[in-house]
C-alpha cells in the first residue's frame, strides 16, 4: 500500500461498507509506518561517559517518540583495537544495560548489537567498492588513529567510515544523532549514499543528516583542560560513577588564577568548565556564575561544587538503573534478540533492493 500525501477526498469503501478518505488513512498510518528513520550507535570500548550522554544518548531518548529509531552497539567497530575474545560479549551487554538505564525503550526503539546482524557486512562490501584510498586516508580520525597506533594501521581503520555508512544506509536512515566529532564520518556516509545513487542511476539511499537539538552539535570537553571528553583521553565522568567520585573529579578540573579584568574572554580551560555547566546545570545557575566571571568575583571552588551537584542529580537515577539492568542478563539477552530480529528484517529488505540494483540474484 502506498500513501500519497494530500490526495483529494477520494472515497474508498471497504468490504464492510464504511468509507474512508485517503487523507484519513494517510494520517492514521503515517505515524505508524512512515515515521522518519533514525539510527545511531556507540562502540563498546568502555562505559558510557558524559560526552556520550549529552552528545548522543540523551538525543536518542528524546527522538524515540517521534521517529522510527534504531540504536545499536558498534562491536565490529571496536575490533580495530583487537579486544580480547572473552570481553566481547560482556562489553556489548554493558552498553546495552547503560542504554536502557538512560531511558532507551526497547518497545519504542530497535536496540541491537551490530555483530548480531551480519547483513551489514554485505552492504559494507558493496560500499567499499565505491570508496577510494585517497579519500579514506584523508579522514581525520584515520590520520589520528594511525598516528596513535603506528603498529596497527589495519584496513578496518581505513574503511571505518564505510562500515559506519553501511550501519546507517542499511536502514535507509534519514537522521543520525551524533556528537560533533562524527561530522567527517557523516560526510563520508552521505558521499557513499550519493555515489551509489549516481553509479546506478537510482534515488535509493537518502543522504543521512547529522542530528542535534538546538543550533549546534555538542562537544563535551574534558576536565583536564583538553579538547574533548573521551575514553582514550582518560578524562571522563562515567554514567555509573557515584557522587563522591564525581565530586572528586570535578574538584580536580583544571582552572587558572582567575580573571584579571571585567568581561574578559575566557581561556579554554575555563570555557570548558562553563560549557559543561551550560549543558548540565540550569540556565539560572549558568548565568549566575557567568556574571561572577564578568565582574571578577568568581570562586572556582563554588562553581565546581555546584557543577558536581548538578551532574550528580542527573546521573544518580541513571546509575541506579545501570546496576539493576546489569544484573538482569536474561532481560538483556531478550532485548538483544528482539532488536536483532527487527534490525535484520529492515537490513535484509534494503539488501534485497541493493542486490537487485547492482544486478545480483535476489533471494
Ligand atoms: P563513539 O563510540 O566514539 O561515540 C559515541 C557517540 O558519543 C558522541 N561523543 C561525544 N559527543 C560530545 N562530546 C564528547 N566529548 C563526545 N564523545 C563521544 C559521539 O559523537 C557519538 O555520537 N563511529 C561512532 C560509532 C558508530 C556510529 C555508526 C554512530 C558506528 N557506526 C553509525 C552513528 C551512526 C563512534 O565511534 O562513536
Amino acid at each position: 500500500m502506498t500513501f500519497i500525501e494530500g490526495t483529494p477526498t477520494q472515497k474508498n469503501p471497504n468490504k464492510f461498507g464504511f468509507s474512508f478518505t485517503y487523507p484519513y488513512l494517510c494520517k492514521k498510518y503515517k505515524n505508524k509506518y512512515m515515521k522518519e528513520i533514525v539510527l545511531s550507535g556507540i562502540r563498546p570500548t568502555g562505559n558510557l561517559h558524559l560526552g556520550n550522554y549529552y552528545g548522543a544518548v540523551q538525543n536518542f531518548v528524546k527522538m524515540q517518540e517521534d521517529y522510527n529509531c534504531y540504536y545499536f552497539i558498534a562491536d565490529w567497530h571496536s575490533l580495530t583495537s583487537h579486544p580480547k575474545p572473552e570481553d566481547i560479549q560482556q562489553s556489548a551487554r554493558t552498553i546495552l544495560a547503560e542504554y536502557l538505564a538512560c531511558g532507551i525503550d526497547p518497545e519504542k526503539s530497535t536496540i541491537y548489537i551490530q555483530s548480531d546482524v551480519p547483513d551489514t557486512i554485505e552492504l559494507y562490501l558493496y560500499l567499499n567498492m565505491n570508496c577510494y584510498l585517497g579519500e579514506l586516508e584523508r579522514v581525520t580520525t584515520f590520520k589520528e588513529k594511525a598516528r596513535k597506533q603506528p603498529d596497527n594501521v589495519n584496513a578496518g581503520l581505513l574503511t571505518y567510515p564505510t562500515l559506519m555508512a553501511a550501519d546507517i544506509l542499511q536502514h535507509r536512515a534519514a537522521k543520525v544523532p551524533v556528537g560533533k566529532d562524527q561530522e567527517q564520518n557523516m560526510e563520508m556516509a552521505r558521499k557513499c549514499a550519493r555515489r551509489f545513487n549516481n553509479i546506478y542511476g537510482v534515488e535509493f539511499f537518502p543522504e543521512p543528516q547529522n542530528f542535534y537539538f538546538g543550533d549546534h552539535a555538542i562537544k563535551i570537553p574534558g576536565l583536564d583542560g583538553s579538547g574533548k571528553m573521551g575514553k582514550s583521553e582518560g578524562n571522563c565522568i562515567y554514567l555509573y560513577e557515584d557522587a563522591k567520585s564525581i565530586e572528586k573529579k570535578v574538584k580536580r578540573a583544571v582552572t587558572d588564577s582567575g580573571p584579571t579584568e571585567p568581561n574578559q574572554q575566557k581561556p579554554e580551560v575555563i570555557q570548558n568548565l562553563f560549557t559543561l555547566m551550560e549543558i548540565a546545570s540550569s540556565k539560572d545557575t549558568y548565568d549566575y556564575f557567568n556574571e561572577k566571571w564578568n565582574d571578577m568575583s568568581i570562586r572556582y571552588g563554588d562553581m565546581k561544587k555546584q557543577l558536581a551537584e548538578d551532574i550528580v542529580k542527573t546521573l544518580a537515577p541513571i546509575r541506579e538503573r545501570i546496576l539493576e539492568y546489569k544484573s538482569n542478563q536474561e532481560l538483556l539477552d531478550k532485548v538483544a534478540k528482539m532488536g536483532a530480529e527487527k534490525a535484520h528484517e529492515s537490513a535484509a529488505a534494503t539488501l534485497r533492493e541493493v542486490r537487485k540494483i547492482i544486478g545480483f540474484k535476489v533471494y
